[in-house]
């Protein structure tokens, strides 16, 4: 079993000391993600998006039956680990995760709903920080994390490397961009969502650009994985789909997601786009996302698996 979290190395911030100095396009700042003061973002994300965990989770249960040891690379705040822990009650779960602050709430959780004897954490840097589990895991599982890693093809390779015998290496990338508003929401120009991804695409680039030991990697998962050694099983998307009315704690996310997006893309959203955004995060504004009647959450989430063979 992976040593307790006593054990923890590195603390946050791991990237700033690499980071180049030069800037590109438009963008002003840093990529560089201050993840701690991200967990109520990662936690209230993960809690709506239980659904479709659940669903991820019965499809996962089909390849990795019984899993003895289930690892979470790139955990956060371990919403996810713990749902792990409660679909699959005869596994131990490692959360893994370069914040100490993210997995100190993913033991708290895991405390507060009874799973703390099954439940572990490992902080440090991923991939390397994988040597220090001591059992080989029978499923790995990389939720919006692996992209977060500057060479993702030599991260898979460990990944792969820490698999037991069968077991089982699930990916959870790409799938499409979130979708909360019509595309005419009667204030500004229509198409504000699409305009925002494309702009996120390019803070997206820059973010990977600026990565240590950054390695630019055409993006097909199956291939890197059957690169890594694994043989790709399945791939499938899984959709969060909740209309409008949406419930108060949809809508809390809806804001502190475009709150997220406006604070970091900045002034690289034009001023007719930044002036609508203002209205949609005021409280008082009626046309607001926090009053608006037409919010929705529209959302798919794409998980691709392989499985180490030898
Ligand atoms: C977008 S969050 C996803 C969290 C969680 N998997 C979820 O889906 O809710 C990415 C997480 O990966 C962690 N992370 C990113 N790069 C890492 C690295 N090189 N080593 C360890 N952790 C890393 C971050 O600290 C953060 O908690």
């Amino acid at each position: 079993m992976a040593h307790e979290h006593g054990e923890h190395r590195h603390g946050e911030h791991r990237h700033s000391e690499h980071r180049h100095g030069e800037h590109h396009g438009h963008f002003h700042g840093s990529t560089d993600i201050d993840w701690g003061a991200m967990a109520p973002l990662l936690e209230s994300q993960a809690e709506l998006f239980a659904p479709l965990y659940e669903q991820v989770m019965a499809w996962l249960a089909k390849e990795a039956a019984e899993p003895g040891l289930i690892v979470d690379a790139g955990s956060g705040p371990g919403v996810v680990s713990c749902m792990f822990a409660e679909a699959f009650p005869g596994a131990r779960v490692v959360a893994v995760d370069g914040s100490e602050p993210l997995l100190e709430r993913a033991r708290a959780r895991a405390a507060r709903l009874g799973l703390g004897d099954r439940f572990a954490t490992i902080a440090g840097e991923l991939p390397d920080v994988l040597d220090e589990l001591d059992y080989p895991a029978d499923l790995l599982w990389a939720g919006n994390s692996l992209h977060h890693m500057g060479d993702q093809r030599a991260a898979l390779t460990a990944f792969a490397e820490r698999l037991a015998p069968g077991g089982t290496l699930a990916l959870l990338e790409g799938g499409l961009p979130a979708r909360f508003l019509p595309r005419d929401i009667g204030i500004g120009r229509p198409g504000l969502q699409a305009r925002l991804d494309a702009l996120q695409e390019e803070w997206f680039a820059r973010m990977r650009a600026e990565l240590p030991g950054s390695v630019a990697e055409t993006e097909d998962w199956p291939a890197l994985l059957a690169a890594a050694g694994l043989k790709p099983t399945r791939t499938r998307s899984f959709l969060l789909d909740l209309p409008a009315p949406v419930s108060d704690r949809a809508r809390a996310h809806v804001a502190a997601t475009l709150g997220r997006v406006r604070e970091s893309l900045g002034d690289a959203v034009d001023e007719d786009d930044r002036a609508t955004l203002d209205r949609l995060l005021d409280p008082e504004d009626e046309a607001s996302v926090h009053r608006r009647k037409d919010v929705f959450v529209l959302k798919a989430h794409t998980v691709y698996t392989a499985v180490r063979t030898s």
